[in-house]
């Protein structure tokens, strides 16, 4: 079972994007060790969106940072001192946490230019990649961006002088070896490799159909 909503939580005052009930038999995962075989099922979990100015905002950015100095610095070798930087008030955060306990594991960033967005920072930690969770994370995020982006082309001050998009672009500069993941969510490669941060990179772009009426 598996519902996604986008509203703020009257009791935590931050936009729960998506809970997933866990055990049903689409979400078992087969793990083979040796030769016994079980079944893993995805931990129940949630995404919160996170903005400046939200109930509980420091905290919970924290443990976006928390999980991204963990896979970025710690796993991936990348530099300290890069991984905040001035966008990250600006920004919005996800959060992936396991319910009950509202364990962290798993962020993704959200970034805002003039004519796309950018995707972020995208981490779950090792552990827990055998759950989905970065679709999970992607999904999120093109959910937001398209309300986002609709309800900006449907504002009054908008709508009298502007064509209205049928899509909005998203940007990722993804890693090499993750352009894999990123080709499975609509992203195609565009120019050419870059440097960042000592790794070669490249941008992946996704253009987003914007739903302006009811299928
Ligand atoms: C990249 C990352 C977020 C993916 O998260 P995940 O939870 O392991 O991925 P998912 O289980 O949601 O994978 C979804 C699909 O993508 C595939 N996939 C996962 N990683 C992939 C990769 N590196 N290349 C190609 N496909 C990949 C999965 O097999 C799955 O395919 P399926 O739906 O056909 O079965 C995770 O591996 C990670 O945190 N890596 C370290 C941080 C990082 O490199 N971030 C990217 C920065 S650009």
């Amino acid at each position: 079972m598996r519902e996604v909503w986008a509203q703020k939580d009257q009791d935590c005052g931050y936009e729960r994007l998506g809970q997933s009930a866990g055990i049903s038999s689409s979400n078992l995962k087969t793990q083979t060790n040796n030769s016994t075989m079980s079944y893993c099922p995805t931990p129940l979990h949630e995404i919160v969106a996170i903005n400046s100015g939200d109930a509980h905002w420091e905290h919970l950015r924290q443990q976006c940072f928390d999980v991204r100095i963990d896979v970025f610095h710690h796993e991936q070798k990348f530099p300290l001192e890069a991984e905040l930087d001035d966008q990250e008030d600006t920004a919005t955060h996800f959060l992936l946490r396991l319910l009950p306990s509202l364990t962290p594991v798993g962020t993704i960033r959200l970034i805002r230019r003039k004519s796309y967005y950018k995707l972020t920072r995208l981490a779950v930690l090792k552990d827990y990649r055998k759950f989905k969770f970065g679709r999970d994370l992607v999904l999120a995020l093109h959910d937001y961006v398209k309300k986002e982006a609709f309800e900006a082309a449907h504002r009054p001050d908008t709508t009298s002088s502007a064509i209205i998009p049928e899509y909005v672009k998203v940007h990722s500069h993804s890693q090499l070896y993750v352009k894999g993941f990123y080709a499975k969510f609509g992203y195609e490669p565009e120019g050419e490799e870059f440097d960042e941060d000592g790794e070669p990179h490249q941008l992946m772009v996704a253009k987003l159909k914007i739903q302006h009426s009811c299928p």
